[in-house]
């Protein structure tokens, strides 16, 4: 029993030391596990920024294209450019054309622009724009923007020989023009005379030839303004009569110049054209009675405003439109454009500029 004893004591003390062993064991396994985590945990927030940066691409992506187009176009830039007409019809002798030239943005930094002929034995056009009709034929004359040559615009311009008619207005077609940015199509120049559909157009920014003269009024402007002044009187009982119709270029030279001397050209520019933007050169205008503030508001003015238009009229510088028609109101100013446009001019409440979306300023 004594040795049995000292046995179990003898296996007491070696599973003590197994367990004391044991411990240890572990308690190594636990340091190395301990040690190791910060490892993984790199590695892991490697994992993720990896993930991350390349997440980066596909989110910056857009924005890096963006940063490139705003690259290309920096503030600043032309983004396009308008001509007043697309096309010409030219004599070999008649006078040079400059058409208006309009780029946008309006505060672009860069705003020339170099002009080129397809063909300058027909037709010149020099650094600012001026086209000179040179030989029969037909050419193609170009503006190009000079800080984004991809923006232009251009005219067709068709020269005659002297003896030759050019064609009317209402008998070309408006036929579909190359799609090149902000020309209108509706605006073209004949013998220097710019039409609108077939309205002839003239403002301070379409001028006419000097020696465009029609030597008084068109015989339907004529017709027309009787037909008014009859109904004038049967209607309302009112007599209206013509005080000024066609004036030549001469004739406006010397009006102009003298309004300049009487009331300084700032003002004069309000109510007188320079010569050569008179639309009274056209002989489809008429002043009617009385020129002056004093004939608006009276019957006579308040019958034609109302009445005109039913006889071909407009009136064409209408009250509170002097931002568009760059004329103070003259409610004695009227001016033919035949029936239809003037029930369309008149019935949309637009001035002739709004209406087509022309401009009228002196360049
Ligand atoms: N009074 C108009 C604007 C003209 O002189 O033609
Ligand atoms: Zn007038």
């Amino acid at each position: 029993m004594r040795k049995s004893k000292k046995q179990q004591k003898h296996l007491l003390s070696v599973l003590l030391i197994i367990a004391v062993f044991l411990c240890l064991i572990l308690g190594i396994l636990l340091i190395i596990r301990k040690s190791g985590s910060p490892e993984t945990e790199e590695v892991l927030i490697a994992e993720t920024a990896v993930e991350s940066e390349s997440q980066i691409p596909e989110t910056t992506e857009e924005p890096t294209s963006e940063t490139v187009t705003e690259t290309e176009l920096p503030e600043g830039t032309v983004t396009d450019i308008s001509l007043s007409f697309y096309r010409a019809f030219m004599h070999t002798d008649d006078e040079d054309i400059i058409p208006a030239v309009r780029m946008s943005p309006a505060d672009a930094l860069d705003l020339s622009a170099v002009w080129e002929s397809s063909d300058s034995s027909v037709a010149r056009v020099d650094e600012n724009g001026r086209i000179s009709p040179i030989g029969a034929g037909e050419c193609v004359i170009r503006v190009i923007s000079v800080s984004n040559p991809d923006v232009s615009a251009e005219i067709t311009v068709k020269v005659y020989p002297e003896d030759e008619e050019l064609p009317q207005p209402e008998h070309i077609l408006c036929d579909p023009v190359q799609e090149v940015s902000g020309v209108r199509e509706d605006i073209q120049v004949i013998g220097g005379i710019t039409y609108v559909n077939d309205i002839m157009l003239v403002n301070k920014t379409y001028p006419l030839p000097s020696d465009y003269n029609p030597h008084g009024m068109t015989p339907e402007t004529e017709e027309a303004f009787s037909a008014l002044r009859a109904a004038a009187s049967e209607e309302a009982g009112l007599y209206l009569f013509s005080h000024s119709d066609f004036r030549s270029y001469d004739t406006q030279v010397y009006l102009y110049d003298d309004y300049c001397s009487d009331y300084g050209k700032e003002e004069a520019d309000r109510f007188s054209a320079r010569a050569g933007y008179s639309e009274h050169q056209t002989g489809m205008v008429i002043d009617v009675n009385w020129p002056g503030d004093a004939f608006n508001d009276t019957p006579e003015a308040v019958w034609l405003e109302e009445n005109a238009w039913r006889f071909g009229f407009i009136v064409r510088f209408p009250r509170d439109k002097e931002q568009f028609t760059g004329y103070k109101y003259e409610s004695w100013h009227i001016r033919y454009v035949g029936k239809d446009w003037a029930d369309k001019i008149y019935h949309s409440g637009f001035c002739l500029e709004e209406y087509f979306q022309v401009t009228s300023e002196y360049s």
